[in-house]
């Protein structure tokens, strides 16, 4: 895969990856009936990746600034990065083994911008491996202690930010660039075939 398209890199997908978006752009999606049923569970999905990340990232800034633990702030913090992580491993296993592949015999023209999506996919699964090994450490070092941290807790809670951090934005971008790829694709074919998904 050319490294111009790579996640974390490109800006935006190939022009003549969007014919589809550029018919369906964004803003005229949540208006449509064919969006209901797999598009709206779609977009669900990414906006609670979206929600959840964004829930992590002030968890943990919220730690930083106030630099104590409550004996729920190692909890809590498990909880909703294995939902996060969970989540996506699920959802990236249904859409490379069923959506992907179906997407491009529907559509050929968009092979490229699926390829580019699978290779999004293996970057951040790489990305996923060291937060979850990121989270385990800092959950180790973190304890379950309520007070002010100590300043290896504080460091612990710095490399697991820093972790997220490297995490969020590529998928953010992975998240947005995918629906302006499937969904106006959805939207085109749902209007074809009722069933089509
Ligand atoms: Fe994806
Ligand atoms: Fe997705």
């Amino acid at each position: 895969m050319d490294d111009t398209w790579k996640l974390g890199t490109r800006k935006g997908l190939p022009k003549d990856q969007l014919f589809l978006t550029d018919k369906h752009p964004r803003g005229t999606w949540k208006s449509q009936p064919a969006l209901a049923g797999i598009g709206e569970i779609w977009l669900g999905n990414h906006d609670y990746f979206r929600a959840i990340s964004k829930r992590i990232g002030a968890q943990l800034l919220r730690l930083r600034e106030e630099a104590e633990t409550s004996y729920d702030s190692g909890p809590a913090l498990r909880r909703h990065i294995s939902s996060l992580l969970g989540g996506l491993d699920g959802h990236h296993r249904v859409e490379d083994h069923h959506y992907f592949p179906m997407f491009q015999r529907a559509e050929p023209r968009l092979v490229r911008g699926f390829e580019i999506l699978d290779a999004d996919h293996h970057m951040i699964h790489d990305a996923i491996d060291e937060l979850a090994a990121a989270t385990q450490d800092t959950l180790r070092r973190l304890g379950q202690t309520e007070g002010v941290m100590t300043g290896d807790q504080r460091r612990a809670v710095d490399d697991l930010a820093a972790s997220v951090d490297r995490v969020a934005p590529i998928l953010r971008q992975h998240l947005a660039d995918e629906e302006d790829i499937v969904i106006p694709l959805i939207l085109e074919r749902a209007r074809q075939d009722p069933e089509f998904g």
